[in-house]
This record gives C-alpha cells, structure tokens and sequence, in this order.
C-alpha cells in the first residue's frame, strides 16, 4: 500500500488518551510464550506513540520504535522521557525500509494494529530475516467479534453506531484514510502470515479491560485517534462536528461518563 503521510493527520495528541489499552495480561503472556528475561532486542513496527514500545521495553535490553509519522514519534518519546524509559531508540520510517532502516537481530517484532498499513507479506518476509532464531512475528490488536462481552460496570457503552453516523454525515458514508479511501485488504492477517517463511500463526488471547471508562473528551480523543475520522479530514468543520458529538454524547449520558468493551487483546504469533 503507498504511505500517505496524512493517514493519521492530527491523531497523534489524541492516541494514548483516546485508545483503550491492551489487556493488562499482555506482558505476562508475551513472557510465558517467548520466555523473555530481559535479554534481546525489541523492534516495534508502526509504534505510533509508543503504546507497546514504552510498555514491553522494561522486558528487552534495548528497544526500537518505528514509524513514519513523526508527530507519532513525538508523542513516543514524550511518553518514554515521561515514565524514564532510556532504552527506547525511534526511527522515522516505513516498515516496508526494513531491513536497513533498523536492522537486526530481534527477539521479537511486534506490529500493534499497523501491520494492515504496510505491504504485509514482503515485510513479513524482511522481519524474518532479522529475528533471531527461535525469535517471534506478533501482530497485537483488539478482537471484540466472537469474544464474549462482559457486563457494563453501571455506565452506558460508548453509542459507537450514532457517532460513527455523525461521522459519515461530515466525511461521507466511504470510509476515508489520508487523502484517499481506506484500502481493501486481499487477505486476512493470518492468511498473510501463513504465505511467509514464518508459516501460519498461533493465536493467543488475553483478557481485555471489562471495565474501561471515558469521559466525553475521551470518546472524541477516540475517534480523532483513527485514520477514518483523524482531524485533519475534517478542514474548518472539525469543531462543528466536536460540538455536535459532544451534544449527543451529554445526551446518552448526563454524567459524561461511558464505558467501552475494546475487546480481548489478540496476539497473532508465529516463530522462526
Ligand atoms: C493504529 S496505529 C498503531 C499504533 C500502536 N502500534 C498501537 O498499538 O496502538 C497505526 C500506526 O501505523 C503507522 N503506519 C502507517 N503506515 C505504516 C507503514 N507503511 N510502516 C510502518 N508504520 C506505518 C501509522 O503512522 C500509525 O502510527
């Protein structure tokens, strides 16, 4: 897929807010099935803000985190000065310059929902290349579909259908992405994978967040963190559409308060 630099156009201040984090269980699954101890190196592939790098750093020796977007990789290193990280480097690039742009060896190589943007299989095939043996691929994402949704904690759930409505009413019913439209993926993540040397993925799940809460600011911060309604799409009318959700948002709940079910943490991994 070509790169657009303003796939996430205005988005990066509003990520580590906006975003439900992955389950808490993560470390201690990536632990368990890589046996990791604080030796190797860990290479974090369209890092955004930091989410994983600045999270797993603490289980590698040293870290890198890579991403095209530099207001990303700002908000990464304000993160990892932040919480006093040093063992963090960034690299402003695409992961379809690796090898060259961060070269190996990895104990792993994660993508957390980026690997979609890239040219999945000839990256696949460069990472293999670069983890060490018995080193792992793992894509990390959100998986709601087919998980079972646990109860709300009292608040509403964030009225996703009704914003992602008022959305289309600004940006229209095609969902956008950078100056284009979002692209039709060919193939599922696991297909890809499977059509590597790293063959099909073991998939692994970890309980998500059951009790997440966002105020109104935060479900803005939600959708101006994704690509289809990052703030840049919006021109002059973003603060419209801004006073508009949060009109609807004060509605479906006077307190300001949601709860939103991102789903269990998925880990897709597969090993060399
Ligand atoms: C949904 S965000 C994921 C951020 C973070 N990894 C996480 O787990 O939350 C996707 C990121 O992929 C980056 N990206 C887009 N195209 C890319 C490419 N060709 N190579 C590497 N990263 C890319 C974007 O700039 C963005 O920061």
């Amino acid at each position: 897929m070509r790169y657009d630099p303003t796939f996430y156009g205005g988005a990066a201040v509003h990520y580590r807010y906006g975003r439900p984090p992955y389950s808490p269980g993560l470390e201690a699954l990536l632990v368990e099935e890589l046996g990791l101890d604080g030796c190797g190196r860990f290479l974090d592939v369209g890092c955004g803000p930091g989410i994983l790098t600045v999270r797993l750093a603490h289980l590698f020796e040293a870290s890198v985190g890579l991403d095209p977007d530099p207001a990303m990789i700002a908000e990464g290193r304000r993160a990892a000065e932040e919480q006093e990280v040093a063992s963090i480097s960034w690299v402003l690039a695409r992961a379809e310059e690796l090898p060259g742009a961060a070269p190996g060896p990895y104990r792993l190589v994660a993508f957390g929902q980026s690997f979609y943007w890239t040219d999945e299989i000839a990256v696949a095939e460069a990472v293999y290349d670069m983890v060490e043996p018995g080193g792992a691929l793992a894509l990390i994402g959100h998986r709601a579909e087919g998980r079972a949704q646990p109860p709300s904690p009292g608040p509403p759930r964030i009225p996703h259908d009704e914003i992602r409505e008022l959305v289309q009413s600004y940006l229209g019913s095609t969902r956008r992405a950078g100056q284009g439209v979002a692209p039709v993926q060919a193939l599922s993540l696991r297909d890809a994978l499977a059509s590597t040397r790293f063959g099909a993925p073991r998939v692994i799940f970890s309980p998500g967040i059951s009790n997440h809460l966002e105020d109104i600011e935060g479900v803005l911060s939600n959708y101006f963190s994704m690509s289809f309604a990052a703030p840049h799409l919006f021109g002059d009318r973003l603060e419209d559409f801004a006073e508009e959700a949060r009109e609807l948002l004060r509605e479906r709940s006077p307190e300001g308060v949601f709860w939103d079910w991102p789903g269990d943490t998925e880990v897709m991994l597969v090993r060399k």
